[in-house]
């Protein structure tokens, strides 16, 4: 909770919890520090917390990460993602059009949800025959706790066979979508191996769905928590872009990140010998008052607001400006469609699943 964060940042800001053999941190600089140094801090972390990121770029340490960075940055380019907003207005128009026919809106369930798995589904090419298949995917559990190991490899293999299939089809007949943009880009002379287009994909599918879901979900509790917000962006939808930023450093879908010292690290006055895991708190340095004002109050005008919710370095989000794209087209529309919205049940429950804290359900009643 964040006022354990609190208590943390001010007592033990870096903290080694012998019950788990996890070494914490919760301050905005320390959290930076390890994001910064690749070096030190690696990110081949993965083993513990599930089988299922094992050898995709999230968990490759540079220069090996460079590499295949550059590749991915040559197919997500912000034209490929300009592209979907088309797309993404219609298919959140499609859904809004459904939930007013029902007269009966649960944000995660009708919208927050299908909107990111379409529009993962649409930027990889995935035909829309094969959405029912992609549905059961996006509700599996992709980063398994330990003991659960065994299922996140399972469907990872499930996922590969599907994808070997579709990526043998568009590197015979190129389209205009990313797995066909991802087969033919190439960094000095070298493409992407079959095994690195595959990982790719089951990445890009884990990374962009609950995430994006969780941003849309957690924009309707801020914005519910604060009615006059919620009108203040009803009358002026310019100030959206911003207000989302805020909801991305106050309830952030993803609260902390992995990494293993490769050497021994001296980090706020303690000493991490190599080998550790490190679990950095984003979600606490996004509520440091060293860093932010008044932490705990939800701004929407707060400049400069360098949060680190879509985290900070080499591995800094790919999808950050399609989460955005997504947030900033389909939340002013909820808010002109839906009119005033309120929430109907109190306080909604949050899941730790793997690195995503997830809201289950968000039942709101809606005026329109
Ligand atoms: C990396 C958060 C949406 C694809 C990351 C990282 C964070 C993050 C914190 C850094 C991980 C680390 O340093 O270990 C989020 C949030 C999102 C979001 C909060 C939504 C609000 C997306 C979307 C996509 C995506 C929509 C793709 C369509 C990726 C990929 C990486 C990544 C491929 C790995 C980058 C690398 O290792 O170089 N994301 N993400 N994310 N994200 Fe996102």
């Amino acid at each position: 909770s964040f006022a354990w964060f609190a208590a943390m940042r001010e007592a033990h800001p870096v903290f080694f919890h012998e019950g788990t053999g996890i070494w914490q941190v919760f301050r905005y600089d320390d959290v930076l520090n390890v994001l910064t140094d690749y070096a030190r801090f690696s990110s081949n972390a993965f083993e513990d917390v599930g089988a299922f990121f094992e050898g995709t770029l999230l968990a490759k340490d540079p220069p090996e990460h460079r590499k295949l960075r550059n590749l991915v940055n040559q197919a997500f380019t912000p034209r490929a993602v300009a592209r979907l907003a088309d797309r993404i207005t219609q298919i959140t128009q499609e859904l809004l059009d459904a939930v007013l026919a029902k007269g009966e809106l649960d944000v995660v369930a009708d919208i927050a949800f299908p909107l990111p798995a379409k529009v993962i589904a649409e930027l990889l090419g995935v035909p829309d025959q094969d959405w029912d298949i992609f549905q059961r995917w996006a509700q599996a559990d992709p980063s398994a706790p330990p003991a659960r190991r065994l299922a996140g490899r399972t469907m990872r293999q499930e996922m590969e066979e599907y994808f070997t299939d579709l990526i043998a089809e568009r590197r015979r007949v190129p389209r205009e979508d990313l797995i066909s943009a991802l087969c033919q880009a190439e960094v000095d002379g070298q493409k992407l191996s079959q095994n690195e287009l595959l990982s790719f994909c089951v990445l890009l599918l884990a990374a962009g769905q609950e995430t994006t879901k969780n941003l849309i979900a957690n924009a309707i509790v801020c914005f519910t928590d604060y009615p006059d917000v919620m009108e203040r962006l009803r009358r002026q939808p310019e100030l959206m872009p911003a207000a989302i930023e805020e909801v991305l450093r106050f309830l952030p879908p993803v609260w902390f990140l992995l990494r293993r010292t490769t050497i021994e690290v001296e980090l706020g006055g303690q000493r991490i010998p190599p080998g550790q895991n490190v679990l950095v708190w984003t979600a606490s340095a996004n509520r440091d008052p060293a860093q932010f004002p008044e932490p705990d109050r939800f701004l929407i005008e707060r400049s400069p607001n360098r949060h680190l919710a879509f985290g900070h370095g080499v591995h800094y989000c790919v999808g950050a400006p399609l989460a955005r794209l997504e947030a900033k087209i389909a939340l002013p529309l909820m808010l002109q469609r839906l009119g005033r919205l309120e929430r109907v049940s109190g306080v909604p429950i949050m899941v730790n699943r793997g690195l995503v804290f997830v809201i289950r359900s968000l039942p709101i009643a809606f005026e329109a």
